[in-house]
């Protein structure tokens, strides 16, 4: 199955608006493989800027972030028609830092799925186990149930759209890397179970990212495993080269 390949940045909670508009604009001047989709998770203040510097490139941007309401009284709260109006067409939704720091649930992901789904917007589901669930060897279950709660209420033509990132939080910023054994075995159970949740249409449809500490120095192991489509990638995604090099690695 010939699936999307795909380097995904995720910025965090980095960059002004100057280191933000140089980052993409370098990123969009650097050379690129052609036939891999990038999408640079930009924080929200920045991404009307930075789009408008992408304007007519083919590098996409992602918020990371969106309101699982439409509008109204929800201070501070960012909803995916605001998104879409200004021209994004993908979203982050359950990073891991969002469900540990901000108490984001299983049942809030779906309906936030469901909100950038109606929107036509693609959402880039993270899902990952902590580091006792992998010590425990209990990690499969544990994700499987993170994609069973989040993803069962969504149709064909919505799982049809739905990018899935693998990111196992002990890999998250902490420089150590899910091996790609390890990445592939995850990624190969998460296909199947996809399979046994929907058809195996989806499931050799869906691309599944890896994403934990990669950077230029493996992401060429980790992609070439049979079942890893691409990266989400934190720290790595901050500096154009080497975000690069990522995009360059398929
Ligand atoms: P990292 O972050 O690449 O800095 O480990 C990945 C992520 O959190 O998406």
């Amino acid at each position: 199955m010939n699936r999307l390949k795909i380097a995904a940045g995720n910025w965090k909670m980095n960059t002004t608006l100057n280191e933000a508009v140089q980052l993409a604009k370098d990123y969009k001047n650097g050379s690129r493989a052609n036939n891999v989709i990038s999408i640079l998770g930009v924080p929200f203040p920045f991404m009307h800027a930075v789009l408008a510097e992408l304007e007519g490139s083919d590098v996409h941007v992602a918020a990371q972030n969106c309101s699982e309401h439409d509008k109204g009284a929800f201070t501070g709260e960012t909803s995916v028609s605001m998104i879409k109006s200004i021209g994004a067409n993908y979203i982050i939704i359950g990073h891991s830092e969002r469900r540990e720091y901000f108490g984001e649930s299983d049942a809030l992901l779906a309906a936030k799925l469901t909100k950038c789904l109606e929107a036509g917007l693609t959402p880039i589901f993270c899902c990952g186990e902590p580091l006792q669930v992998r010590k425990a060897g209990t990690q499969v279950d544990y994700v499987k149930s993170q994609l069973k709660n989040a993803l069962s209420h969504l149709s064909t033509p919505d799982l049809e759209k739905l990018i899935i990132a693998y990111e196992p939080i002990w890999a998250i910023g902490t420089g150590e890397t899910a091996t790609p054994q390890q990445a592939q075995d995850m990624h190969k159970a998460l296909r199947e179970y996809l399979e046994e949740l929907f058809s195996i249409e989806i499931a050799s449809h869906i691309p599944i990212l890896y994403g934990g500490s990669v950077k230029p120095a493996n992401a060429k192991e980790l992609f070439a495993c049979e079942d890893v489509d691409g990266g989400l990638v934190g720290g790595a995604s901050l500096k154009a080269d080497s975000f690069l090099a990522i995009n360059n690695s398929f």
